[in-house]
């Protein structure tokens, strides 16, 4: 499971170099990018019952998650290190994506 998580992060970082082009971000392609698939699955649906369902929820509070797990506000391990690195647009476009 890591090394997946580890590949697909990978795959993403070369992706994301590929991608600097300044264009609107594409969701659908940076949830594959960013790994978020491994766990809330492609569409939000989440692949196991560990990890929360995305697709529920609205765009709005989605993106305010994101925003406090990147700054601390709101703590957890595993989100805190997947949103650090994440620009705002990165996460409009993630939230816009899995939200509804
Ligand atoms: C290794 C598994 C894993 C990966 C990869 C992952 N998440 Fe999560 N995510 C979780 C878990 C576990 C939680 C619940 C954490 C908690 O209790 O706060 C969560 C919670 C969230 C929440 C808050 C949901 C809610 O109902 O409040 C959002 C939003 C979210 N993840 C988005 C993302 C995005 C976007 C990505 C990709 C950048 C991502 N996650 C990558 C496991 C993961």
């Amino acid at each position: 499971m890591h090394k997946i998580v580890f590949r697909i992060g990978l795959l993403g970082a070369a992706l994301g170099l590929v991608a600097c082009g300044g264009e609107t971000l594409d969701g659908a392609a940076l949830v594959q990018e960013k790994g978020c698939v491994a766990c809330h699955g492609v569409d939000g649906k989440a692949v196991a019952m560990i990890y929360p369902n995305l697709n529920i929820q609205w765009e709005e509070y989605l993106r305010k998650q994101l925003i406090a797990y990147r700054s601390g506000e709101r703590q957890n391990a595993i989100m805190g290190a997947q949103a650090m690195s994440l620009t705002d647009d990165e996460i409009r476009a993630l939230a816009a994506h899995y939200g509804q």
